[in-house]
């Protein structure tokens, strides 16, 4: 069986329309929500009270990415919500290991986001404390954006630290994954792939995901 996941960003979704979107996509694995507060990005989207209610209509689970300037308070109440997945970033985080913990002690699996000039080396020590590394591959805040090759070394070393340490934890990519980029994340150790405008700026948004899926499927 294939560990290739696909967790499409309802940030290019249509926000009116939000429950008809996530029904939309019956292929994909995760719902990624982008939560930013226009303080750690310079962007605004939406927050706890849609998940909440997202938590309820989504077919598939939450995977929650908190681009906010205080993890720390907000993260665990997102596990909390029902979310399946929590991710913070740890440029933003005070105390990463005791956030991880409450996160999974609501009973979310807990993710660690890193900025494309963030190195991953110096968290080594937290890997068992999580359950996913995101690395990102364009500057958080806006979809659309074009794909960061220069963050590819990043991703093999990334990989090469998780197997290291028994190769449980799931290595998410996120921002300028499509039909031309997601070949080269997969094989330089990616398995969960986020698309935002390659899945709904597709015609066909849920074929969208089937074809990112064969594509990363080595
Ligand atoms: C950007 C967000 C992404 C965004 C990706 O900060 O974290 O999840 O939706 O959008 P695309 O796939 O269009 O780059
Ligand atoms: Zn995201």
């Amino acid at each position: 069986m294939s560990s290739v996941q696909i967790s499409p960003s309802i940030l290019s979704a249509d926000f009116s329309r939000l429950a008809d979107e996530v029904n939309a996509v019956p292929s994909a694995d995760w719902i990624h929500v982008d939560v930013m507060d226009n303080h750690f990005v310079p962007n605004l989207t939406l927050g706890l009270p849609v998940v909440e209610s997202l938590v309820k209509t989504s077919p598939r689970p939450l995977d929650c990415h908190l681009m906010i300037a205080d993890p720390d308070r907000w993260a665990p109440d997102y596990a909390e919500a029902g979310a399946g997945s929590v991710t913070f970033h740890v440029e933003a985080a005070h105390a990463p290991i005791r956030l991880a913990r409450s996160i999974r002690g609501a009973g979310a699996r807990a993710g660690m986001a890193l900025k494309p000039a963030t190195p991953i080396e110096p968290y080594e020590d937290l890997l068992p404390e999580l359950d996913m590394i995101l690395v990102m591959t364009v500057e958080p805040g806006f979809g659309g954006q074009r794909f960061l090759d220069v963050v590819l070394p990043k991703i093999r070393r990334t990989r090469q630290l998780i197997d290291r340490h028994g190769g449980s934890l799931w290595l998410q990519i996120d921002g300028g994954v499509s039909a031309e980029t997601i070949e080269r994340c997969a094989e330089a150790g990616a398995d969960v792939f986020v698309a935002g405008s390659a899945v709904y700026g597709a015609q066909d948004p849920d074929a969208a995901i089937v074809k990112l899926r064969q594509q990363a499927e080595l």
